[in-house]
């Protein structure tokens, strides 16, 4: 009797790991990091989508240098000493002024070291940014939404009959 008890443990035990394996390998097992939770939550749905505030307002490098550039802190202050100066996000993002740090963003997009990708290349040919970022100026959060991997800068490039060449991308 008490081994029987023993084998149907065993079994269920064996079945909750298999069932595990399967999720853990079939889920994108980066997409936790693919949308980070920030230092202050800050909404492009607000700002980008119900205000209308230009993406270059903010990331105005982005048609002159490889970088798009996140916006210093200045430049968030400049509105936000006027709109909702009480909120306890507000109140957050000033704390940051007042010892003179930069807000610690993480990150979303990234590319290895090797890899040059120059902004200013793509949108001066006219690529949206949402053809790569996504419908940002609906995101709450923002997040990543493609893959970043080699063979999608590629297949874009073939597409446009932009180079190829191994050089283009790793100098
Ligand atoms: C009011 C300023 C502001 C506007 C307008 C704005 N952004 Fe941003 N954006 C930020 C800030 C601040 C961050 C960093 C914080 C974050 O990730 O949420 C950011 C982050 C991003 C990132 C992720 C950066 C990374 O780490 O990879 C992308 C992509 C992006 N913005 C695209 C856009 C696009 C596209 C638009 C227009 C639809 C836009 N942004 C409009 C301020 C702005
Ligand atoms: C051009 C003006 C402008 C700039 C620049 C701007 N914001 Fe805003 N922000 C707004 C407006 C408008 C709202 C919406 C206020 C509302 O609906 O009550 C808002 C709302 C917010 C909120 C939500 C406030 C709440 O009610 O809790 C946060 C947080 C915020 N902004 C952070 C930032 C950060 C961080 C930056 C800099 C990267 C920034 N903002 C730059 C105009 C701006
Ligand atoms: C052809 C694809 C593509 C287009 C178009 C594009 N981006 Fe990007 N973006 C990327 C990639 C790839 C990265 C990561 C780059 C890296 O890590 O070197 C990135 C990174 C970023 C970042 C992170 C910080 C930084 O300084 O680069 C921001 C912000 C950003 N993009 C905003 C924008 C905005 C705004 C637009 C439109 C004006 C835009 N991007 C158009 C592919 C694109
Ligand atoms: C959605 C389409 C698209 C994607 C995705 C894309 N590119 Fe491009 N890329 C272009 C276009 C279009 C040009 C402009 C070609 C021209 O002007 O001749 C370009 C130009 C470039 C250039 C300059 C080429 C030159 O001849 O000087 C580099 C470098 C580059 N891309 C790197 C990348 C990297 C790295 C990635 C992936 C992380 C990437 N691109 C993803 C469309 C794309
Ligand atoms: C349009 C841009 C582009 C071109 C052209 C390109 N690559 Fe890449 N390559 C990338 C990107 C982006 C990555 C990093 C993606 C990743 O981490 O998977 C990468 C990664 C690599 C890696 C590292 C792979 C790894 O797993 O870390 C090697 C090796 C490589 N490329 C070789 C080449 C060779 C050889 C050529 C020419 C036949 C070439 N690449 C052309 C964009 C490009």
């Amino acid at each position: 009797m008490k081994s029987s008890w023993l084998i149907v443990g065993l079994v269920f035990a064996a079945g909750l790991l298999a069932v595990a394996l399967l999720l853990l390998y079939s889920l994108p097992l980066e997409i936790s990091d693919r949308s980070p939770v920030q230092p202050i939550a800050f909404s492009h749905k607000v700002h980008a989508g119900a205000n209308g505030i230009p993406c270059l307002y903010c990331h105005r490098y982005a048609p002159v240098s490889s970088s798009a550039g996140i916006p210093a802190l200045a430049d968030c202050r400049a509105c936000h000493l006027f709109i909702s100066p009480d909120s306890p996000e507000i109140r957050k993002l000033m704390a940051y002024w007042d010892k003179r740090a930069a807000i610690p963003w993480v990150r979303v997009n990234t590319l290895p070291d090797h890899v040059y990708f120059p902004h200013m290349m793509h949108i001066r040919a006219k690529v949206d940014c949402s053809v790569c970022h996504g419908a940002v100026a609906t995101m709450e959060r923002i997040g990543r939404t493609a893959t970043l991997k080699m063979g999608w800068c590629l297949g874009c490039h073939r597409r446009h009959k932009a180079s190829i060449d191994c050089w283009t991308c790793h100098i």
